[in-house]
């Protein structure tokens, strides 16, 4: 199929999805993306502290439950599903580029995929989040883990980075992501979400030379899912380690940054790497020691006052409130306000919120956000 201006070369298979986004084309929200000085996309730039014309913006979870076109494709297929087919995850990756004006796609997805190639039985129960029905307990669970090949275990993941880097072309760049060794740790310890991480602390901390063994193989799994991720076409990186927060600084020093500085050292150098965790701030140093072009923070601390501890070496990333995003306007406007100022208009700055949209946003509080964002921060 040739589309008239657009530089594409795409397969049948893919032409419905193209259509569908072609229909969607609407004049984009941000001021100069077709700027001759944009010679790369502002997202990237960014990443790597370069001037921008405006601050790009992106959101976590920009792509889920609070868009309705993401809410009828859910009602007739489940999430883990919908994961596993390159059609449908390259459709829904790219609704919130079209629909919202975002500077960055990511891709449809989820941290706990490359899991269930590791010998995990996964399940999302409806509104409850993931259930893993076989945790880790104890040394035989951790050795019977199996490194993955992600040609093989996570084919679908990157069919679908490559349907969407073939739609969106040079346009606008894709993240790649994987959760980080220490979150992915808590998840198959804990067999789903925990308020304190109570098993994920003990085996850690009682039992150091399993821990030892299974961060070994978490670290190698994340290392060769984001490789993967890269040769497929992924532009830039996002290294989730959502649950960090729970540790002691001393503990994350010992137990977890030797882990995720080497994974990050790895696929560091084959793209842009945006490292977010939530609930650091009390040890953004460490974070930094771990590594990261780009540092991702949540709402809980100043983002200017946490980008002078960084130090301006390193991009960051943040940090609004997402409830922020269910009140008014007027609200959202002084917050974005307050955020942009306190960034200073220094380049590396990639605006987000601190953690994913809440399900129950309203989508044009979403886009007036977008540009706002956009709005405020022209230069
Ligand atoms: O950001 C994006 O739009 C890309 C897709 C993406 C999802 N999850 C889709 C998703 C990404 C990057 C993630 C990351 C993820 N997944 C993290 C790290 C970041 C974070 O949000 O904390 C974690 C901890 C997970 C694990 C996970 N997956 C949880 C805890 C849940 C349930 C919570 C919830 O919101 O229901 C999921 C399910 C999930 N992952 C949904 C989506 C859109 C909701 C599934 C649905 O449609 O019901």
């Amino acid at each position: 199929m040739k589309v008239p201006g657009i530089e594409v070369d795409i397969s049948c298979s893919e032409s419905v999805i193209f259509c569908w986004y072609v229909r969607r084309m609407e004049p984009v929200t941000e001021p100069n993306r077709n700027n001759s000085m944009a010679e790369e996309n502002v997202f990237l730039r960014a990443c790597r502290r370069e001037p921008t014309e405006y601050t790009p913006v992106w959101l976590m979870r920009q792509a889920g439950r609070y868009l309705e076109e993401y809410r009828d494709i859910r009602r007739k297929v489940a999430f883990l599903e919908l994961c596993k087919s390159p059609d449908l995850a390259a459709e829904v990756t790219l609704l919130p580029v079209r629909k919202l004006g975002v500077d960055a796609a990511i891709i449809f997805g989820d941290i706990l995929l490359p899991l269930e190639g590791m010998g995990i039985h996964l399940e999302f129960v409806k509104g409850g989040g993931p259930l893993i029905r076989n945790p880790i307990r104890g040394r035989e669970d951790i050795e019977r883990l199996r490194i993955i090949e992600p040609e093989e275990e996570v084919p679908f993941l990157l069919k679908a980075i490559e349907i969407v880097r073939r739609v969106l072309g040079g346009s606008v760049p894709l993240i790649g992501f994987s959760g980080a060794p220490f979150t992915l740790a808590s998840y198959l310890i804990e067999g789903g979400h925990s308020e304190d991480y109570v098993k994920t602390k003990g085996l850690m901390l009682e039992k150091n030379s399993l821990w030892h063994i299974l961060m070994e193989k978490l670290t190698e799994v994340t290392i060769r899912y984001m490789r993967a991720q890269v040769h497929r076409g992924v532009q830039a990186l996002q290294l989730f380690d959502t649950w960090a927060g729970c540790l002691s600084p001393w503990d994350y020093e010992a137990h977890v940054l030797p882990y995720s500085r080497r994974v990050i050292q790895e696929v560091g150098e084959q793209a842009p790497l945006i490292h977010f965790s939530a609930g650091t701030s009390g040890f953004l140093h460490l974070i930094k020691e771990a590594g990261g072009d780009v540092i991702g923070i949540d709402w809980r601390t100043n983002l200017g006052g946490a980008w002078e501890r960084l130090g301006y070496d390193v991009g960051i990333q943040g940090n609004l409130d997402p409830s922020v995003l269910l009140t008014s306007r007027e609200v959202i406007e002084a917050h974005v306000r307050k955020i942009l100022e306190s960034a200073g208009n220094r380049p590396g700055h990639i605006f987000n919120l601190g953690h994913g949209v809440l399900p129950e946003t309203p989508e044009e509080h979403v886009t007036f956000m977008v540009e706002s964002v956009h709005r405020f921060s022209g230069r």
